[in-house]
């Protein structure tokens, strides 16, 4: 009898269990489901840091809140297809190949080498392709129109061409290394030209209380070669006054397709502004084209100091900053751009602005949390008429449409029949151009439509490599079609091989993390997994060098066009 009372007390006991449990599961799955279908913006607020922390203060804070906001997902084949010790050996094998090398090569006593075959007459079977592009310049910072070019490049590609053969292939090779030596006699005694030389008079004559600024000081340090001096006090100036320089006016930069406020600083300088978008480690949308990516600031930040570390030297000068969007931004603001400020519904202060991608209210740029602004200064460079710069279409452009192809994707002889063959590149351009692709590859760029250089510097001049918002999109896969002008021309310069060997040796993803540590005040610009991807990126490259030096010998891939 007992025991029978015992055994339902036991069963209602149990069953009450089971209910209570029941329901607490259901309660958590509803309110789990609730939470899944908050809006973005309001996910994002429940990591931002105490809303009271001081101005000031959050200077030192990490972005940690920024890196709940998406998941990560990590890459989990690391397999490199090449060793390190086959690195070691490309190394050498460069090395000794460029000792050998001595004045005007051993190429010329190869079998292969027809002495009779024509590049007149080769190039005149060909319809002319010219990537001349000489419009004058009218933004140093941004993409230009995406339609007009568009229509060029397939207006250049209509022409159905006959296939080259193998043996014009290989002498197209031998003239080309003919002609960059050629080039490199001709321009081996070349001095420096300095920006400040070339804009000197006409500042005396028109502005001459412009010659007594930073921003003079810092104009005579771009040359031919790089758009600064890394361990110059010059330098340091302008970084001093981008960081923390009082802004005058905040205007909106009108060319490009996404937001960039031209800010005035003290001395003469003017700085383009790109605000904080999105969190350090959003991976782009894969149903996103690369010309629908949203700009990332700390992408532009990364960049700059990834161009450093590889010693180019040929991004201009660009830092983190902290803003009061409302004192800073705001109150400066144009009357345009003031027009489109507002207050969210979490009382952070917004603006719009005007611009073709992403400039409405459901993607305004907001203070987070209140006033509280990041973003990237990169100093802006004098424009037309003052000087003259040379905007040159990409011969590797995208087709920038989503249903489009263009040719260099299908044609593994586009190098030869488009590049080659064009006067345009035989010169440093072609090596320039191969830098800007390694470049590109290991920041994850897929955006660079035109090649920028400053005509007013001369024919000797490097390429300066403006506009890397769109780069470090994602971490879990590398990009090898950014690799594809390397791949098919398979030329490259010996002295970016050397930097690069050294980079490698040193870590590359250490030296680009110790860098942004040195120099920013914004913390963790780059996600642990980035930096990996740059470690990874940078051996694939050498294995794309690798195939090349396999199948053109080293003394036919690594070119020293006397360009450091
Ligand atoms: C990993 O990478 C190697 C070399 O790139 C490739 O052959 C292999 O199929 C990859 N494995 C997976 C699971 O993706
Ligand atoms: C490109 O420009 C150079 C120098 O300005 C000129 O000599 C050459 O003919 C041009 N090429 C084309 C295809 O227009
Ligand atoms: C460059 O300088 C060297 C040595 O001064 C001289 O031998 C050579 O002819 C010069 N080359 C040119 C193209 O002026
Ligand atoms: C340049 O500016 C400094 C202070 O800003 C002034 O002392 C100096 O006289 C100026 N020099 C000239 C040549 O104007
Ligand atoms: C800049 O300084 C670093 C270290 O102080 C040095 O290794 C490097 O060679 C210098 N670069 C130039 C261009 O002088
Ligand atoms: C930003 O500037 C505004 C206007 O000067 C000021 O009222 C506000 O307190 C500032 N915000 C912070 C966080 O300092
Ligand atoms: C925004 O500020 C108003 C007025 O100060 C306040 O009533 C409201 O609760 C705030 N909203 C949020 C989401 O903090």
């Amino acid at each position: 009898m007992r025991y029978s009372r015992l055994r339902l007390r036991f069963s209602i006991l149990f069953s009450l269990t089971t209910l209570i449990l029941f329901f607490l599961l259901a309660l958590h799955t509803l309110l789990w489901s609730t939470a899944e279908l908050e809006p973005p913006e309001q996910a994002l607020i429940r990591h931002k840091p105490p809303s009271d922390m001081p101005f000031w203060s959050a200077f030192h804070q990490p972005n940690v809140y920024d890196l709940q906001a998406t998941d990560s997902n990590k890459l989990t084949n690391r397999s490199s297809s090449i060793t390190r010790q086959r690195i070691n050996e490309l190394f050498e094998l460069v090395r000794n190949a460029r000792n050998n090398q001595v004045g005007s090569s051993n190429l010329k006593k190869d079998s292969d080498h027809n002495r009779k075959w024509s590049f007149g007459k080769f190039a005149g079977q060909k319809p002319q392709t010219g990537s001349n592009d000489t419009n004058t310049h009218t933004d140093t910072a941004d993409s230009v129109g995406v339609q007009g070019a568009k229509s060029n490049i397939q207006s250049k590609f209509t022409a159905t061409e006959k296939v080259t053969s193998e043996h014009d292939k290989i002498q197209l090779r031998y003239f080309i290394l003919d002609a960059l030596l050629k080039w490199k006699k001709q321009h081996m005694n070349d001095t420096t030209i300095s920006l400040g030389d070339v804009m000197h008079d006409s500042l005396a004559q028109d502005e001459p209380e412009r010659l007594n600024t930073t921003w003079f000081q810092y104009i005579k340090t771009i040359t031919n070669f790089r758009v600064y001096d890394p361990n110059s006090s010059e330098l340091k100036n302008v970084f001093k006054h981008l960081q923390h320089g009082a802004i005058s006016e905040a205007n909106e930069m009108s060319q490009g397709t996404q937001i960039k406020i031209l800010l005035g600083l003290p001395n003469g300088l003017q700085g383009l502004l790109k605000p904080y978008r999105v969190p350090r480690n959003y991976q782009t949308q894969p149903d996103h084209f690369y010309f629908s990516d949203i700009e990332r600031h700390h992408a532009e930040i990364a960049a700059f100091h990834v161009d450093k570390v590889l010693g180019f030297n040929r991004v201009p000068p660009l830092i983190g900053r902290f803003f009061n969007i409302t004192s800073d931004i705001r109150e400066k603001a144009t009357a345009e751009l003031a027009k489109t400020f507002f207050i969210s519904p979490a009382n952070n202060t917004c603006f719009r602005g005007h611009c073709s991608y992403y400039c409405d209210t459901s993607h305004a740029v907001c203070g987070k949390p209140g006033d509280f602004l990041e973003g990237s200064v990169q100093v802006l460079l004098p424009r037309p008429p003052e000087i003259n710069w040379q905007k040159i279409t990409h011969p590797y452009r995208r087709s920038y449409s989503a249903i489009k192809q263009v040719e260099w994707e299908s044609n593994e002889n586009f190098c030869y029949e488009h590049v080659m063959i064009d006067e345009d590149y035989h010169n440093r351009l072609l090596l320039d151009m191969m830098d800007l692709s390694a470049f590109d590859f290991l920041i994850g760029n897929l955006d660079r439509h035109h090649m920028m250089r400053i005509n007013s510097l001369g024919t000797n001049t490097g390429l300066v490599h403006l506009d890397n918002g769109r780069s470090f999109g994602r971490y879990d896969s590398d990009d090898l079609s950014i690799l594809t002008p390397i791949r098919q021309c398979c030329f490259f310069r010996y002295a970016t091989f050397m930097r690069l060997y050294k980079i490698y040796h040193q870590g590359f993803s250490k030296l680009v993390a110790d860098s942004l540590n040195a120099g920013e005040d914004l913390q963790t610009i780059l996600v642990e997994e980035h930096l990996e991807a740059l470690d990874r990126r940078l051996e694939i490259l050498f294995a794309h060098l690798d195939t090349c030096m396999k199948k053109y010998e080293v003394t036919g891939v690594m070119i020293n066009d006397g360009i450091y």
